[in-house]
C-alpha cells in the first residue's frame, strides 16, 4: 500500500522578492528536514500519526517557522503556544493551548491523547501535566528569537491596536496517510504577533485547524483563526468529502470560499483516504511540501510552485 505525506509551514504574503534569499534557502531547507523526518517513518511501514507528529516536531524546534522556538510573541514579547493531532481511525485527539514551557506543543497534544483522559488542555494546568509526565521543559525565552522581537516592535510601533497585518502566518502541520491506509492531522503554532487577552487561534480547535477521520481526509490549516474558527474550517472540508463525495480539491475551495466570504485568509493541506493530497491557499504563498511512496518529493513556497 502506498503512503502519502503533506506538511506546510504556513501561509502568508510570501512573494518572490520579499523574502530574502537567505530565509527562503532556509525555509526551504526546514521543510525538507520535516518531510524527511515524515517520510523515515511511512517509508520504514510506520503509523501516520508517528510521521505527522516527527514532521511537526522538526518545524517547531526550527526558528524559521512560527511555532515552538521562533514563534510570533504575544504582546507582552512571551510565546504562548498551540497545538493538536487527531488520528483518523479512531477520531482520537489531543490539543493544548497558551502553553509556555514544554518544548514540542505537538508532542504534548499527542501526549494529552494518549495518556489523559482529556481532549483539550490550556495553559499552566497544560504544562503541568507535562512536567507530570516528564515532557522536556524549557524558559519561555527559548522560544523567543531576535526576528520574532523585530516583528513585535514593529507592530507595536505601527498601531496599537495591530496585529499581524503583514499576514505572516507561519503556523505549521501535518497530514499523512500511512500504508495501512489511516490518516492522522497535526498542526502547531505561536499564534499571531501581538496577541493578548489569552487569545487562542483556530489551530489546537478540533474541526477548525486540525482534523483526522479515515472515512474522508485528514487536514491541518493555517491563516487567520479567527475565520478559520468560525467556518470550522477542518471538520468542514471532511463533512464535504464524506457526506456530499466532493472531491478533496472541491470541498477545500468550497470552504476557503467561505473563509474569504467573511473576510479571512489562508490555506489547508488535505489528504484522503485513498492516499490523493491536496494544497489550497488564498494567500500569495504558502510554506507547502510533499512526499509519496511513489517517490514524488516536492517543496514549495510561491504560488507559482504548483
Ligand atoms: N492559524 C493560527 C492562528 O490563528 O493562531
Amino acid at each position: 500500500m502506498s503512503w502519502t505525506l503533506m506538511i506546510h509551514g504556513g501561509a502568508g504574503r510570501f512573494e518572490r522578492g520579499r523574502l530574502s534569499p537567505e530565509v527562503e534557502a532556509a525555509t526551504r531547507a526546514g521543510l525538507a528536514r520535516a518531510l524527511d523526518a515524515g517520510t523515515a517513518v511511512l517509508a520504514g511501514g510506520g503509523a501516520a500519526l508517528d510521521a505527522v507528529a516527527a514532521a511537526v516536531a522538526v518545524l517547531e524546534d526550527d526558528p524559521h517557522f512560527n511555532a515552538g522556538r521562533g514563534a510570533a510573541l504575544t504582546r507582552e514579547g512571551t510565546a504562548e503556544l498551540d497545538a493538536a493531532v487527531m488520528e483518523g481511525a479512531t477520531r482520537g485527539a489531543g490539543a493544548v493551548a497558551r502553553v509556555s514551557h514544554t518544548r514540542s506543543p505537538v508532542g504534548l497534544a499527542r501526549a494529552v491523547m494518549e495518556r489523559s483522559r482529556h481532549v483539550f488542555l490550556a495553559g499552566v494546568g497544560a504544562d503541568a501535566f507535562s512536567r507530570e509526565i516528564g515532557l522536556e521543559q524549557v524558559g519561555n525565552d527559548w522560544f523567543v528569537t531576535d526576528p520574532r522581537r523585530t516583528n513585535l516592535a514593529e507592530l507595536l510601533a505601527r498601531d496599537d491596536d495591530a496585529y499581524d497585518v503583514d499576514m505572516k502566518y507561519g503556523t505549521v502541520g501535518a497530514v499523512a496517510r500511512d500504508a495501512a491506509g489511516h490518516l492522522a492531522a497535526a498542526t502547531s503554532t505561536g499564534g499571531v504577533t501581538g496577541k493578548r487577552w489569552g487569545r487562542i487561534g483556530d489551530t489546537p480547535v478540533i474541526g477548525a485547524g486540525t482534523w483526522a477521520d479515515d472515512r474522508g481526509c485528514a487536514v491541518s490549516c493555517t491563516g487567520a483563526g479567527e475565520y478559520f474558527l468560525r467556518v470550522g474550517v477542518a471538520q468542514a472540508i471532511d463533512a464535504r468529502v464524506r457526506l456530499l463525495g466532493e472531491s478533496l480539491d472541491v470541498a477545500t475551495a468550497a470552504v476557503l470560499t467561505e473563509v474569504s466570504a467573511l473576510g479571512g485568509t489562508g490555506g489547508a493541506i488535505v489528504v484522503g483516504a485513498d492516499g490523493q493530497g491536496g494544497w489550497r491557499f488564498t494567500t500569495p504563498g504558502m510554506n507547502r511540501g510533499l512526499a509519496t511512496a511513489g517517490g514524488e518529493r516536492r517543496v514549495a513556497i510561491y504560488g507559482d510552485e504548483g
